[in-house]
């Protein structure tokens, strides 16, 4: 029986978030600079996207680059940056075709032009699909993203469009980057390391994780499969007791 068949529709989490990791050593094992990594990583991205389109996932957001990442060699930042702008164009026909919405979080104004215009035409040719929200987290840090919402609901309580006692967990999400997506169901980490690297840290508060040692561009649609399976047999209490569980047989 292929994997996909073994996926229970009835229990595919809403909103899983990737940390692509290990494209330099695995450029390194085969004695290639680190953009050969990254070049060989492009085709899994290709695979989670379709991948977590085949399994019903509905939101997927992929971490592609920190605000750590700018301290990076030049060259490779650069390449990075291409990479990601020629591979989007030719993608963007794709995403259409299959529905998928695309969307970027992170801090804009750093990007580089070109990129960021590249990247606004594919959003705006995308904007009305709904089969999969794809979110690329582009020079994103959690902890900036925090810091601004904090700043921008100040600056609403200063012009008294809001009060302090109005403040609660409904109105901090409003006013992340990802407002508009589901908190963060599975997250998943490739690479061996075990850390979150700065992504999404309010929005993993109850999320599952799952670390993989596979490297990203040996990342294949059965590596996804595989890690949302694990994720169907984990059981998510959210602080209640496992019996509580099963007698109300939430997820
Ligand atoms: C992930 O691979 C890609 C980015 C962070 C942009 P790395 O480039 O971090 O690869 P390793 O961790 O050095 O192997
Ligand atoms: C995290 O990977 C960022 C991305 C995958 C884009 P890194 O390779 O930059 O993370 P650290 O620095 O090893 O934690
Ligand atoms: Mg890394």
């Amino acid at each position: 029986m292929d994997i996909l068949s073994q996926i229970d529709s009835q229990k595919v989490p809403k909103h899983v978030a990737v940390i692509m990791d290990g494209n330099g050593r695995w450029a390194k094992l085969r004695g290639k600079p680190r953009v050969f990594g990254h070049k060989n990583g492009v085709k899994s991205v290709r695979e989670v996207i379709d991948a977590a389109g085949n399994a019903g996932v509905k939101t997927l957001t992929l971490y592609a680059f920190s605000t750590e990442n700018w301290k990076r060699p030049k060259a490779e930042v650069k390449t990075l940056m291409a990479l990601l702008l020629t591979s989007l164009k030719k993608e963007a026909k794709e995403l259409n075709k299959n529905n998928i919405k695309l969307q970027i979080i992170g801090n804009q104004e750093s990007l580089p032009k070109s990129v960021l215009k590249g990247l606004n035409k594919v959003i705006e040719l995308t904007k009305n699909n709904d089969a999969l929200t794809l979110t690329i987290a582009l020079s994103y840090g959690s902890r900036e993203e925090i810091v601004n919402a904090i700043k921008n609901i100040s600056k609403k309580i200063v012009n008294n469009q809001l009060s302090i006692e109005e403040i609660d967990e409904n109105i901090i999400n409003n006013h992340l980057y990802t407002f508009t997506l589901p908190d963060v169901d599975l997250m998943i980490r490739t690479s061996g390391e075990k850390r979150i690297s700065n992504f999404l840290l309010w929005q993993i508060a109850y999320a599952e994780l799952h670390f993989t040692d596979v490297l990203w561009p040996d990342f294949t649609k059965n590596d996804f499969y595989n890690a949302l399976l694990e994720y169907q047999n984990r059981e998510r209490r959210f602080g209640k007791t496992g019996e509580q569980i099963e007698t109300t047989n939430e997820i």
